[in-house]
């Protein structure tokens, strides 16, 4: 029985476009595994903040001499730690704000990327520390960055894919639901993102 962890970072709820891609992700992965458990981390109920002075002295002050404010200011970011080492598969929804990932997204990234944790420099390079996991991201869009002259600016997946990898999630694969601001597009761009997913 494989642990799945969705990630929402849409604020819309049952209007968001990324939470339908990322769905129909689980649907299909749930028709191959039933008995598969979906642990849903909405990050807009319960968002991350910036990163503060306390949360820094935290990371950077060894476990065994943290202090009990060090251990409260970094207890959702153990916690959300915790959450990707125990999933077999995670899901990300991420709809693109401003070319790139939402800040929503973007602060939980900053909890879960910790020296040490999560990565860890060795004379070779950085490394991450978590393996063996799946990837799926729901990107979803107003215009069209999978191809044409915007791909360039798409700032959200690469940026994505590489600070996944960056802690050791390698193994990303990428469902687009594309051209929601644009006529004649935006009527189909759910069910063709939807469509487009096989796992
Ligand atoms: C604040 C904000 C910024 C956005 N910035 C972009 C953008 O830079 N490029 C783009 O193609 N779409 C942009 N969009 C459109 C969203 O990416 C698109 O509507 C997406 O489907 C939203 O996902 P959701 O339905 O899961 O919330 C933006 C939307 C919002 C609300």
């Amino acid at each position: 029985m494989s642990k799945i962890l969705h990630i929402i970072s849409s604020p819309r709820g049952e209007a968001s476009n990324s939470i339908k891609l990322a769905n129909a992700v689980i649907d299909q992965l749930r028709m191959k595994d039933p008995g598969a458990a979906v642990h849903v981390k909405d990050l807009t109920r319960s968002p991350f903040p910036h990163l503060e002075e306390a949360h820094l002295n935290a990371f950077f002050t060894p476990a065994e001499k943290h202090t009990a404010e060090n251990k409260a200011a970094i207890s959702h970011s153990d916690q959300a730690i915790a959450e990707l080492f125990d999933a077999d598969i995670i899901v990300i929804g991420a709809p693109m704000y401003n070319f790139s990932v939402s800040s929503t997204l973007k602060a939980w990234i900053d909890h879960v990327a910790r020296a040490g944790i999560t990565f860890k420099y060795t004379d070779h390079g950085p490394e991450g520390l978590i393996s063996g996991k799946k990837v799926y991201l729901a990107v979803t869009t107003g215009g069209i960055y999978s191809s044409g002259d915007y791909a360039a600016v798409d700032f959200l997946t690469p940026y994505l894919k590489f600070m996944l990898g960056f802690i050791g999630l390698d193994d990303v694969t990428v469902f687009r639901a594309e051209g929601f601001a644009l006529s004649g597009v935006q009527d189909t761009a759910l069910d063709k993102g939807i469509d487009s997913v096989k796992i």
